[in-house]
């Protein structure tokens, strides 16, 4: 059950509701650590990365249940083992997020270093440099970031990059060190916003979240509660390219409309029409072959990294030469040998790509390699003529949520196998 099957030339169309968002529920779930007594955390994407954080959570000793709709009702005051495992964060980055929140509640912490992954190297070191900031006496060895303070402190916090997981690490932490910490160059992204109102429903201090500068008045203890987890853009911006790519429509309820105007005016550039409500996007490609669009990834509210591999598939069948830059990550074209393999025109020098669209993309065995990547493959054999059969699919369950049966909804036709 390692691949599937995508019977091209299908047009999407059709109405879906968006999962709640992979990259909110994570940094969510490790924030649970820092309140106590019980969270509810609702509208839980069922992924394969949240069943992973479960699991760490659980190891650390924290009760948890997840019910039928995957929501989690947690409880870390039990919580007596502060390792996170290599065999854990070896198979979800994610875990790093993990350091602040032990450091912060129990005064150590032994996360293994995460490593790279496909995409690229996914240093750790501003994560760290924060902690040490705050009082963390840090060390490094055997693979793992062993992290001790008796009570962290507040401080002023300039992180060296925008980097969204360690704005996430530092910012939790926080909540719980004495006195106040003021991030600056914080990430600004959606779902570091959703974190944010999750601490301050726990009682947190905080200001400033949705920019650069964070400014936390730490507490002596939060309580855990109840949070319904943002949309996730990610997906919805993925399904607005199938139905793009396939000249189709579609209509996707509880969406997060404002978390997504760079990825809409790309797509309105391509040739859709989009019509929003307040919680639900449209978008219309009335038959039409996409537009070429240019694409430089940045952090939000620039267009986001994670959508552009779709936007690579987009491109490969566009009227005209297209050029997408990649900023943020060294390696995160690795989707295009795999399209090229299905007769898409696009070279990769450095960390561009230029593509020359062509009128069809012919199905093929592929192979996925990140998350991103697998769903740029899906979205270009939906397009394709034939059948394209996508290996390794494990890495598309890591991010969406029963993709082939809200696919096959909308009028694809993918055989799980
Ligand atoms: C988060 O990863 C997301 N993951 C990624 O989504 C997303 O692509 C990325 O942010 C950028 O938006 C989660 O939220 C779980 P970064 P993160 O730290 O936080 C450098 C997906 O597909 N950096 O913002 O790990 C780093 O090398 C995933 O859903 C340091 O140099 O990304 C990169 O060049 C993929 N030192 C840049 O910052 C550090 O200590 C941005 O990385 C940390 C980061």
């Amino acid at each position: 059950m390692n691949q599937i099957t995508i019977t091209g030339g299908q047009t999407i169309q059709g109405t879906i509701a968006a999962s709640g968002a992979k990259n909110a529920v994570l940094p969510i779930l490790a924030a649970t650590i820092v309140g106590q007594g019980e969270s509810h955390i609702k509208h839980v994407p069922h992924l394969h990365d949240v069943t992973t954080m479960n699991e760490l959570l659980a190891q650390l000793g924290a009760k948890l249940t997840v019910d039928h709709h995957a929501d989690i009702t947690i409880n870390t005051d039990t919580i007596n083992n502060q390792t996170a495992p290599y065999e854990t964060v070896k198979t979800m980055r994610a875990s790093i997020l993990a350091l602040g929140p032990l450091v912060a509640r129990y005064g150590r912490a032994k996360v293994s270093l995460p490593g790279g992954c496909q995409i690229g190297a996914r240093p750790v070191d501003l994560h760290i440099k924060g902690l040490q900031a705050m009082g963390a006496k840090i060390e490094v060895q055997d693979g793992y970031i062993l992290a001790n303070c008796e009570r962290l402190k507040g401080n002023r916090i300039m992180m060296e990059k925008v980097t969204v997981t360690g704005t996430e690490n530092i910012l939790i932490a926080a909540t719980l060190a004495k006195g106040e910490t003021l991030i600056e160059n914080a990430a600004i992204e959606p779902e570091v916003v959703d974190l944010a109102k999750y601490l301050k429903a726990m009682g947190a201090e905080i200001t400033g979240e949705g920019t650069s500068k964070i400014y936390v008045q730490g507490k002596d203890q939060l309580q855990g509660t109840t949070y319904s987890v943002m949309p996730d853009r990610i997906e919805i911006g993925t399904f607005l390219v199938a139905a793009a790519i396939t000249g189709g429509s579609i209509t996707i309820n509880n969406s997060c409309n404002d978390d997504l105007d760079a990825v809409f005016a790309k797509l309105v550039e391509a040739g859709a029409e989009i019509t929003t409500t307040a919680d639900s996007v449209t978008l219309n490609m009335h038959g039409k072959r996409p537009t070429p669009v240019d694409i430089r990834t940045a952090p939000h509210p620039a267009f986001p990294t994670d959508m552009q591999a779709q936007f690579c598939a987009l491109n490969a069948i566009a009227d005209g030469t297209s050029h997408i830059t990649e900023t943020l990550f060294e390696n995160r074209f690795m989707h295009v040998e795999e399209l090229n393999r299905m007769g898409a025109n696009i070279q990769v020098e450095g960390n561009q790509a230029m593509i020359k669209g062509v009128d069809t993309l012919s199905g093929a065995p592929v192979t996925a390699t990140d998350l991103r990547a697998s769903a740029s493959l899906v979205l270009a054999g939906l397009a394709a003529t034939g059948q394209t059969t996508v290996h390794d699919i494990h890495y598309i369950d890591r991010g969406y949520e029963a993709i082939e049966e809200k696919l096959n909804q909308l009028g694809a036709v993918i055989v799980r196998s």
